[in-house]
Protein backbone atom coordinates (compact mmCIF):
# COMPACT_ATOMS: atom_id res chain seq x y z
CA UNK A 1 0.00 0.00 0.00
CA UNK A 2 1.39 3.15 -0.69
CA UNK A 3 1.88 6.07 1.53
CA UNK A 4 -1.10 8.25 0.45
CA UNK A 5 -3.02 4.95 -0.16
CA UNK A 6 -6.60 5.57 1.21
CA UNK A 7 -8.07 2.47 3.37
CA UNK A 8 -10.12 0.55 0.80
CA UNK A 9 -13.30 0.46 2.79
CA UNK A 10 -14.95 0.71 6.46
CA UNK A 11 -15.67 -2.63 7.94
CA UNK A 12 -17.92 -3.60 11.35
CA UNK A 13 -17.96 -1.60 13.90
CA UNK A 14 -16.53 -2.67 17.19
CA UNK A 15 -19.19 -2.39 19.41
CA UNK A 16 -18.34 -1.44 23.51
CA UNK A 17 -20.58 1.00 24.95
CA UNK A 18 -17.95 1.69 27.77
CA UNK A 19 -15.17 2.72 25.49
CA UNK A 20 -14.73 5.28 23.20
CA UNK A 21 -17.17 5.82 20.49
CA UNK A 22 -17.38 4.06 17.56
CA UNK A 23 -17.80 4.89 13.68
CA UNK A 24 -21.08 4.61 12.11
CA UNK A 25 -19.79 3.16 8.32
CA UNK A 26 -23.13 5.05 7.00
CA UNK A 27 -22.38 8.37 8.65
CA UNK A 28 -18.84 8.13 7.37
CA UNK A 29 -19.44 7.46 3.99
CA UNK A 30 -22.47 10.30 3.75
CA UNK A 31 -20.12 12.72 5.39
CA UNK A 32 -16.98 11.93 6.82
CA UNK A 33 -16.02 15.43 7.91
CA UNK A 34 -19.07 16.38 10.08
CA UNK A 35 -19.28 12.55 11.77
CA UNK A 36 -15.35 13.19 12.52
CA UNK A 37 -16.46 17.03 13.78
CA UNK A 38 -19.18 15.52 15.98
CA UNK A 39 -16.88 12.37 17.46
CA UNK A 40 -14.21 14.56 18.27
CA UNK A 41 -16.42 17.03 20.52
CA UNK A 42 -17.11 13.81 22.86
CA UNK A 43 -13.95 11.98 23.00
CA UNK A 44 -10.69 12.63 21.52
CA UNK A 45 -10.68 8.45 19.65
CA UNK A 46 -12.96 6.70 18.69
CA UNK A 47 -12.96 3.24 17.31
CA UNK A 48 -13.80 0.91 14.16
CA UNK A 49 -13.61 -2.30 12.82
CA UNK A 50 -10.89 -1.76 9.91
CA UNK A 51 -9.36 1.45 11.34
CA UNK A 52 -8.52 0.45 14.76
CA UNK A 53 -8.25 3.06 17.14
CA UNK A 54 -9.06 6.32 14.91
CA UNK A 55 -6.93 9.39 16.55
CA UNK A 56 -9.19 12.12 16.23
CA UNK A 57 -7.80 14.95 18.30
CA UNK A 58 -4.66 17.01 17.04
CA UNK A 59 -2.68 16.40 21.00
CA UNK A 60 -3.55 12.79 20.19
CA UNK A 61 -2.11 12.70 16.24
CA UNK A 62 0.88 14.58 17.93
CA UNK A 63 1.64 11.89 20.47
CA UNK A 64 1.09 9.05 17.98
CA UNK A 65 3.00 10.87 15.36
CA UNK A 66 6.35 11.72 17.74
CA UNK A 67 6.98 8.41 18.93
CA UNK A 68 7.27 5.89 16.61
CA UNK A 69 8.48 3.85 19.18
CA UNK A 70 5.34 2.81 19.87
CA UNK A 71 3.39 3.50 17.15
CA UNK A 72 5.06 1.29 14.58
CA UNK A 73 4.59 2.59 11.16
CA UNK A 74 5.07 -1.50 10.12
CA UNK A 75 1.39 -1.75 9.13
CA UNK A 76 1.72 -4.70 6.84
CA UNK A 77 3.65 -7.85 6.63
CA UNK A 78 3.11 -8.70 3.21
CA UNK A 79 3.53 -5.57 1.61
CA UNK A 80 7.11 -3.16 2.85
CA UNK A 81 6.28 -0.20 1.70
CA UNK A 82 9.21 1.76 1.14
CA UNK A 83 10.16 4.05 3.51
CA UNK A 84 6.74 4.55 5.14
CA UNK A 85 6.36 0.93 6.06
CA UNK A 86 9.17 0.79 8.12
CA UNK A 87 10.68 1.57 11.36
CA UNK A 88 14.15 3.06 12.32
CA UNK A 89 16.80 2.12 12.06
CA UNK A 90 15.72 0.84 8.64
CA UNK A 91 13.28 3.82 7.94
CA UNK A 92 16.37 6.39 8.35
CA UNK A 93 18.69 4.30 5.86
CA UNK A 94 15.84 4.71 2.83
CA UNK A 95 14.41 7.94 3.87
CA UNK A 96 18.11 9.39 3.46
CA UNK A 97 18.11 8.12 0.38
CA UNK A 98 14.78 9.22 -0.37
CA UNK A 99 15.62 12.89 0.16
CA UNK A 100 17.93 13.64 -1.84
CA UNK A 101 15.42 13.64 -4.56
CA UNK A 102 13.45 16.29 -3.06
CA UNK A 103 16.10 19.01 -2.28
CA UNK A 104 15.18 22.49 -2.33
CA UNK A 105 17.57 23.19 -5.36
CA UNK A 106 16.22 20.36 -7.61
CA UNK A 107 12.31 20.90 -6.68
CA UNK A 108 13.25 25.34 -7.60
CA UNK A 109 15.34 23.76 -10.99
CA UNK A 110 11.66 21.64 -12.15
CA UNK A 111 9.74 25.03 -11.37
CA UNK A 112 9.92 26.68 -15.06
CA UNK A 113 9.04 22.66 -16.16
CA UNK A 114 5.95 22.52 -13.66
CA UNK A 115 4.83 25.97 -14.36
CA UNK A 116 4.53 25.65 -18.32
CA UNK A 117 2.27 22.29 -17.41
CA UNK A 118 0.16 24.53 -15.22
CA UNK A 119 -0.21 27.50 -17.90
CA UNK A 120 -0.88 24.90 -20.95
CA UNK A 121 -3.87 23.54 -18.81
CA UNK A 122 -4.87 26.92 -17.59
CA UNK A 123 -5.07 28.22 -20.88
CA UNK A 124 -6.91 25.78 -22.30
CA UNK A 125 -9.70 26.15 -19.68
CA UNK A 126 -13.15 27.67 -21.04
CA UNK A 127 -14.22 31.38 -19.78
CA UNK A 128 -17.80 32.09 -19.08
CA UNK A 129 -19.15 28.95 -18.56
CA UNK A 130 -19.52 26.09 -16.17
CA UNK A 131 -16.52 23.24 -16.20
CA UNK A 132 -16.37 20.19 -13.76
CA UNK A 133 -12.60 20.86 -12.88
CA UNK A 134 -11.45 17.50 -11.06
CA UNK A 135 -12.54 14.93 -14.25
CA UNK A 136 -10.16 17.23 -16.73
CA UNK A 137 -8.25 20.07 -15.05
CA UNK A 138 -7.21 18.86 -11.23
CA UNK A 139 -6.36 15.15 -12.68
CA UNK A 140 -4.94 15.93 -15.31
CA UNK A 141 -2.10 18.89 -13.91
CA UNK A 142 -1.53 16.20 -11.48
CA UNK A 143 -0.16 13.66 -14.11
CA UNK A 144 1.42 15.71 -16.05
CA UNK A 145 3.63 17.58 -13.87
CA UNK A 146 4.41 13.95 -12.46
CA UNK A 147 5.31 12.19 -15.23
CA UNK A 148 7.62 14.94 -16.42
CA UNK A 149 9.09 15.21 -12.87
CA UNK A 150 9.86 11.73 -13.19
CA UNK A 151 10.67 12.00 -16.53
CA UNK A 152 8.68 9.21 -18.22
CA UNK A 153 7.23 9.48 -21.90
CA UNK A 154 3.84 10.78 -22.24
CA UNK A 155 2.15 7.53 -23.52
CA UNK A 156 2.76 6.77 -19.53
CA UNK A 157 0.38 9.68 -19.30
CA UNK A 158 -2.57 8.37 -20.54
CA UNK A 159 -2.16 4.66 -19.33
CA UNK A 160 -1.78 6.54 -15.34
CA UNK A 161 -4.91 8.35 -16.37
CA UNK A 162 -6.61 5.21 -17.20
CA UNK A 163 -5.31 3.34 -14.28
CA UNK A 164 -5.92 5.85 -11.73
CA UNK A 165 -9.67 5.82 -12.70
CA UNK A 166 -10.03 1.95 -12.35
CA UNK A 167 -8.19 2.24 -9.27
CA UNK A 168 -10.33 4.64 -7.68
CA UNK A 169 -13.39 2.58 -8.66
CA UNK A 170 -12.21 -0.55 -7.02
CA UNK A 171 -10.84 1.43 -3.85
CA UNK A 172 -14.40 2.95 -3.55
CA UNK A 173 -15.68 -0.61 -3.88
CA UNK A 174 -13.65 -2.02 -1.95
CA UNK A 175 -12.99 -5.80 -3.29
CA UNK A 176 -9.51 -6.71 -2.18
CA UNK A 177 -9.41 -9.19 -5.23
CA UNK A 178 -10.19 -6.38 -7.68
CA UNK A 179 -7.84 -4.06 -5.78
CA UNK A 180 -5.18 -6.62 -6.02
CA UNK A 181 -5.34 -7.02 -9.64
CA UNK A 182 -5.23 -3.69 -10.34
CA UNK A 183 -2.08 -2.83 -8.18
CA UNK A 184 -0.51 -5.87 -10.28
CA UNK A 185 -1.45 -4.05 -13.44
CA UNK A 186 0.31 -0.86 -12.04
CA UNK A 187 4.02 -2.81 -11.06
CA UNK A 188 3.85 -4.09 -14.82
CA UNK A 189 3.77 -0.46 -15.68
CA UNK A 190 6.82 0.61 -13.40
CA UNK A 191 7.85 -2.75 -14.51
CA UNK A 192 8.21 -2.32 -17.98
CA UNK A 193 9.81 1.43 -17.36
CA UNK A 194 12.60 -0.22 -15.93
CA UNK A 195 12.90 -2.63 -18.10
CA UNK A 196 13.51 -0.01 -21.61
CA UNK A 197 15.76 1.85 -18.82
CA UNK A 198 18.07 -1.23 -18.61
CA UNK A 199 17.84 -2.48 -21.90
CA UNK A 200 20.34 0.47 -22.98
CA UNK A 201 18.27 0.92 -26.34
CA UNK A 202 17.66 4.53 -27.15
CA UNK A 203 19.42 7.15 -25.55
CA UNK A 204 20.86 7.25 -22.60
CA UNK A 205 18.17 9.28 -20.21
CA UNK A 206 19.59 11.93 -17.49
CA UNK A 207 16.75 12.15 -15.83
CA UNK A 208 15.47 11.26 -11.95
CA UNK A 209 14.20 7.97 -12.64
CA UNK A 210 17.52 7.14 -13.56
CA UNK A 211 18.92 8.27 -11.08
CA UNK A 212 16.81 6.35 -8.83
CA UNK A 213 17.53 3.27 -11.00
CA UNK A 214 21.83 3.75 -9.79
CA UNK A 215 21.04 4.34 -6.31
CA UNK A 216 22.97 2.03 -3.73
CA UNK A 217 21.77 1.25 -0.42
CA UNK A 218 23.85 -1.18 1.77
CA UNK A 219 26.61 -1.11 -1.22
CA UNK A 220 24.02 -3.07 -3.48
CA UNK A 221 21.72 -1.52 -5.95
CA UNK A 222 17.63 -0.93 -4.71
CA UNK A 223 15.82 -4.34 -5.76
CA UNK A 224 12.74 -4.32 -7.86
CA UNK A 225 10.30 -4.82 -5.32
CA UNK A 226 12.10 -1.92 -3.66
CA UNK A 227 12.11 0.32 -6.70
CA UNK A 228 8.25 -0.59 -7.36
CA UNK A 229 7.20 0.48 -4.03
CA UNK A 230 9.46 3.59 -3.74
CA UNK A 231 8.01 4.73 -7.95
CA UNK A 232 4.61 3.95 -6.83
CA UNK A 233 4.48 6.06 -3.25
CA UNK A 234 5.86 9.13 -6.06
CA UNK A 235 2.82 8.51 -8.63
CA UNK A 236 -0.24 6.43 -7.40
CA UNK A 237 -1.04 7.81 -3.97
CA UNK A 238 0.65 11.33 -4.93
CA UNK A 239 -1.32 12.01 -8.01
CA UNK A 240 -4.95 11.36 -6.01
CA UNK A 241 -4.03 13.55 -3.17
CA UNK A 242 -2.17 16.93 -5.73
CA UNK A 243 -5.20 16.69 -7.86
CA UNK A 244 -7.54 16.50 -4.91
CA UNK A 245 -5.79 19.86 -3.47
CA UNK A 246 -6.37 21.62 -6.37
CA UNK A 247 -9.96 20.77 -6.76
CA UNK A 248 -10.22 21.82 -3.18
CA UNK A 249 -8.29 25.28 -3.45
CA UNK A 250 -10.46 26.39 -6.59
CA UNK A 251 -13.63 25.49 -4.62
CA UNK A 252 -12.35 27.45 -1.84
CA UNK A 253 -11.31 30.29 -3.77
CA UNK A 254 -15.06 30.33 -5.74
CA UNK A 255 -16.33 30.00 -2.10
CA UNK A 256 -14.33 33.26 -0.60
CA UNK A 257 -14.06 35.90 -3.92
CA UNK A 258 -12.37 38.57 -0.87
CA UNK A 259 -9.68 35.79 -0.33
CA UNK A 260 -8.91 35.57 -4.23
CA UNK A 261 -8.47 39.38 -4.63
CA UNK A 262 -5.87 39.04 -1.24
CA UNK A 263 -4.01 36.48 -3.31
CA UNK A 264 -3.95 38.29 -6.34
CA UNK A 265 -2.78 41.58 -4.81
CA UNK A 266 -0.45 39.85 -2.21
CA UNK A 267 0.88 36.92 -3.89
CA UNK A 268 3.70 36.33 -1.98
CA UNK A 269 0.80 34.73 0.55
CA UNK A 270 -0.18 32.12 -1.86
CA UNK A 271 1.86 29.49 -0.87
CA UNK A 272 0.93 29.80 3.36
CA UNK A 273 -2.82 29.95 2.13
CA UNK A 274 -3.01 26.72 0.37
CA UNK A 275 -1.66 25.24 3.50
CA UNK A 276 -4.09 26.77 5.33
CA UNK A 277 -7.15 25.81 3.26
CA UNK A 278 -5.85 21.76 2.68
CA UNK A 279 -6.14 22.22 6.56
CA UNK A 280 -9.48 23.19 6.61
CA UNK A 281 -10.80 20.32 3.73
CA UNK A 282 -8.06 18.12 4.21
CA UNK A 283 -7.19 16.15 0.61
CA UNK A 284 -5.55 13.17 2.75
CA UNK A 285 -7.83 11.95 4.99
CA UNK A 286 -5.31 9.25 7.50
CA UNK A 287 -2.63 7.03 7.63
CA UNK A 288 -1.84 4.33 9.69
CA UNK A 289 0.22 2.63 13.05
CA UNK A 290 0.10 0.21 15.13
CA UNK A 291 0.87 0.00 18.61
CA UNK A 292 3.95 -1.81 19.84
CA UNK A 293 3.12 -1.73 23.62
CA UNK A 294 0.11 -1.52 25.78
CA UNK A 295 0.06 2.73 25.57
CA UNK A 296 -2.37 5.33 26.76
CA UNK A 297 -3.95 7.86 24.18
CA UNK A 298 -7.35 9.46 24.74
CA UNK A 299 -7.88 8.66 28.26
CA UNK A 300 -8.09 4.96 27.80
CA UNK A 301 -5.79 1.93 26.89
CA UNK A 302 -4.83 0.69 23.95
CA UNK A 303 -3.59 -2.83 23.51
CA UNK A 304 -0.36 -3.75 22.07
CA UNK A 305 -0.38 -5.17 18.32
CA UNK A 306 -3.68 -2.46 17.76
CA UNK A 307 -4.53 -0.80 14.40
CA UNK A 308 -4.26 3.06 15.15
CA UNK A 309 -5.32 5.00 12.15
CA UNK A 310 -3.91 8.83 12.21
CA UNK A 311 -7.06 11.03 11.25
CA UNK A 312 -5.05 13.59 9.56
CA UNK A 313 -8.96 15.06 8.34
CA UNK A 314 -10.14 15.51 12.22
CA UNK A 315 -6.61 16.68 14.01
CA UNK A 316 -6.42 19.24 11.71
CA UNK A 317 -9.78 20.95 12.09
CA UNK A 318 -8.88 20.79 16.09
CA UNK A 319 -11.03 23.22 17.49
CA UNK A 320 -8.97 23.26 20.38
CA UNK A 321 -5.64 25.00 18.43
CA UNK A 322 -7.68 25.97 15.43
CA UNK A 323 -10.43 27.77 16.82
CA UNK A 324 -14.22 27.11 15.75
CA UNK A 325 -16.50 27.45 13.08
CA UNK A 326 -13.42 26.47 10.64
CA UNK A 327 -11.34 29.75 10.73
CA UNK A 328 -9.05 30.83 8.38
CA UNK A 329 -5.62 31.91 9.97
CA UNK A 330 -3.16 31.18 7.08
CA UNK A 331 0.27 32.29 9.64
CA UNK A 332 -1.57 32.00 13.13
CA UNK A 333 -2.18 28.16 12.14
CA UNK A 334 0.54 27.01 10.12
CA UNK A 335 3.07 25.68 13.04
CA UNK A 336 0.57 23.58 14.06
CA UNK A 337 -0.85 22.33 10.73
CA UNK A 338 -0.90 18.83 10.42
CA UNK A 339 -1.11 18.47 6.67
CA UNK A 340 2.00 17.35 5.35
CA UNK A 341 2.45 14.99 8.48
CA UNK A 342 4.69 15.34 11.67
CA UNK A 343 8.04 13.35 13.10
CA UNK A 344 9.78 11.21 10.96
CA UNK A 345 7.97 10.17 8.46
CA UNK A 346 6.76 13.33 7.44
CA UNK A 347 6.26 14.37 3.82
CA UNK A 348 9.57 14.02 2.22
CA UNK A 349 7.45 15.71 -0.93
CA UNK A 350 6.02 18.68 0.80
CA UNK A 351 8.52 21.10 -0.62
CA UNK A 352 7.24 19.92 -4.47
CA UNK A 353 3.95 19.38 -3.58
CA UNK A 354 3.81 23.05 -2.04
CA UNK A 355 5.50 24.79 -5.20
CA UNK A 356 2.99 22.53 -7.82
CA UNK A 357 0.32 24.04 -5.59
CA UNK A 358 1.33 27.08 -5.82
CA UNK A 359 2.20 27.56 -9.24
CA UNK A 360 -0.96 26.52 -10.45
CA UNK A 361 -2.65 28.76 -7.77
CA UNK A 362 -0.64 31.69 -9.04
CA UNK A 363 -1.24 30.91 -12.73
CA UNK A 364 -5.23 30.61 -12.28
CA UNK A 365 -5.37 33.90 -10.33
CA UNK A 366 -2.92 35.75 -13.05
CA UNK A 367 -5.20 34.44 -15.80
CA UNK A 368 -8.83 34.39 -14.22
CA UNK A 369 -10.02 37.75 -13.15
CA UNK A 370 -12.64 36.08 -11.15
CA UNK A 371 -13.54 32.36 -10.13
CA UNK A 372 -17.20 31.82 -9.19
CA UNK A 373 -18.95 28.71 -7.82
CA UNK A 374 -21.66 26.97 -10.61
CA UNK A 375 -22.89 24.27 -8.70
CA UNK A 376 -25.71 24.64 -5.65
CA UNK A 377 -24.38 21.98 -2.88
CA UNK A 378 -20.55 20.70 -2.67
CA UNK A 379 -19.87 16.96 -3.46
CA UNK A 380 -17.70 15.92 -1.33
CA UNK A 381 -15.73 12.48 -1.89
CA UNK A 382 -16.71 10.02 0.46
CA UNK A 383 -13.99 8.19 2.88
CA UNK A 384 -11.57 6.90 1.82
CA UNK A 385 -10.90 9.58 -0.22
CA UNK A 386 -10.64 13.36 0.67
CA UNK A 387 -11.29 16.21 -1.15
CA UNK A 388 -14.50 16.45 -3.78
CA UNK A 389 -15.86 13.99 -6.68
CA UNK A 390 -16.88 17.15 -8.35
CA UNK A 391 -15.79 21.01 -8.58
CA UNK A 392 -18.07 22.99 -11.22
CA UNK A 393 -17.21 26.72 -11.48
CA UNK A 394 -16.91 29.33 -14.10
CA UNK A 395 -13.89 31.16 -14.74
CA UNK A 396 -13.91 34.84 -16.10
CA UNK A 397 -10.87 35.20 -18.30
CA UNK A 398 -8.75 38.28 -18.75
CA UNK A 399 -5.95 39.53 -20.28
CA UNK A 400 -2.90 37.13 -19.79
CA UNK A 401 -0.89 38.34 -16.95
CA UNK A 402 2.84 36.99 -15.32
CA UNK A 403 1.69 36.69 -11.18
CA UNK A 404 3.05 40.00 -10.45
CA UNK A 405 2.07 42.31 -13.01
CA UNK A 406 -1.41 40.50 -11.77
CA UNK A 407 -0.80 42.15 -8.06
CA UNK A 408 -0.15 45.14 -9.55
CA UNK A 409 -2.78 45.59 -11.59
C1 LIG B 1 -0.78 17.85 -1.23
C2 LIG B 1 0.07 16.85 -1.40
C3 LIG B 1 0.58 15.96 -0.30
C4 LIG B 1 0.11 15.76 0.98
C5 LIG B 1 -1.09 16.42 1.65
C6 LIG B 1 0.97 14.79 1.61
C7 LIG B 1 0.83 14.36 2.93
C8 LIG B 1 1.66 13.44 3.54
C9 LIG B 1 1.58 13.04 4.91
C10 LIG B 1 0.53 13.53 5.92
C11 LIG B 1 2.56 12.12 5.16
C12 LIG B 1 2.86 11.42 6.49
C13 LIG B 1 2.33 10.01 6.50
C14 LIG B 1 2.52 9.30 7.82
O1 LIG B 1 2.92 9.90 8.82
O2 LIG B 1 2.21 8.10 7.86
C15 LIG B 1 3.27 11.93 3.92
C16 LIG B 1 4.34 11.06 3.75
C17 LIG B 1 4.94 10.81 2.52
N1 LIG B 1 4.73 11.49 1.34
FE1 LIG B 1 3.40 13.00 1.04
N2 LIG B 1 1.93 14.41 0.72
C18 LIG B 1 1.75 15.11 -0.46
C19 LIG B 1 2.55 15.04 -1.61
C20 LIG B 1 3.60 14.18 -1.80
C21 LIG B 1 4.42 14.11 -2.97
C22 LIG B 1 4.31 15.07 -4.16
C23 LIG B 1 5.30 13.07 -2.80
C24 LIG B 1 6.36 12.53 -3.71
C25 LIG B 1 6.42 12.73 -5.00
C26 LIG B 1 5.03 12.49 -1.49
C27 LIG B 1 5.69 11.40 -0.96
C28 LIG B 1 5.56 10.96 0.37
C29 LIG B 1 6.33 9.85 0.93
C30 LIG B 1 7.36 8.98 0.22
C31 LIG B 1 5.94 9.75 2.30
C32 LIG B 1 6.43 8.74 3.32
C33 LIG B 1 7.54 9.32 4.15
C34 LIG B 1 8.06 8.41 5.24
O3 LIG B 1 7.39 7.43 5.60
O4 LIG B 1 9.15 8.69 5.73
N3 LIG B 1 4.00 13.20 -0.90
N4 LIG B 1 2.72 12.75 2.95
Amino acid sequence: MSVHEPHSAIGAAVPDSAGPPVIDPDALLADQLGLFDDLRGRCPIAVDGRLGVAVLGHAEAVRVLDDPGTFSSAVSAQHAAVPNGFDPPMHTQYRELIDRFFTRERTAEFEPDCKTAAAELVAALPGDEPVEIMGRFALDFALRVQRRWLGWPLSTELALREWVVRRHHAMVDGDPVVQGSIAEEFDHVIRAVLADRRSGSGPRRNDLTQELLEQQIDGRPLSDPELISILRNWTVGELATIAASVGIVIRYLAVHPDLQDRLRQHPAMIATSIDEILRIVPPLISNRRVTTRAVDLGGFTIPAHERVTVLWASANRDESVFGSDNHFDAVGHAADNLLYGRGIHNCPGAGLARMELRTVTEELLARMVLIELAEDAPDPAPFPDGGYRSVSVRFTTGPVLAPQAAAMA
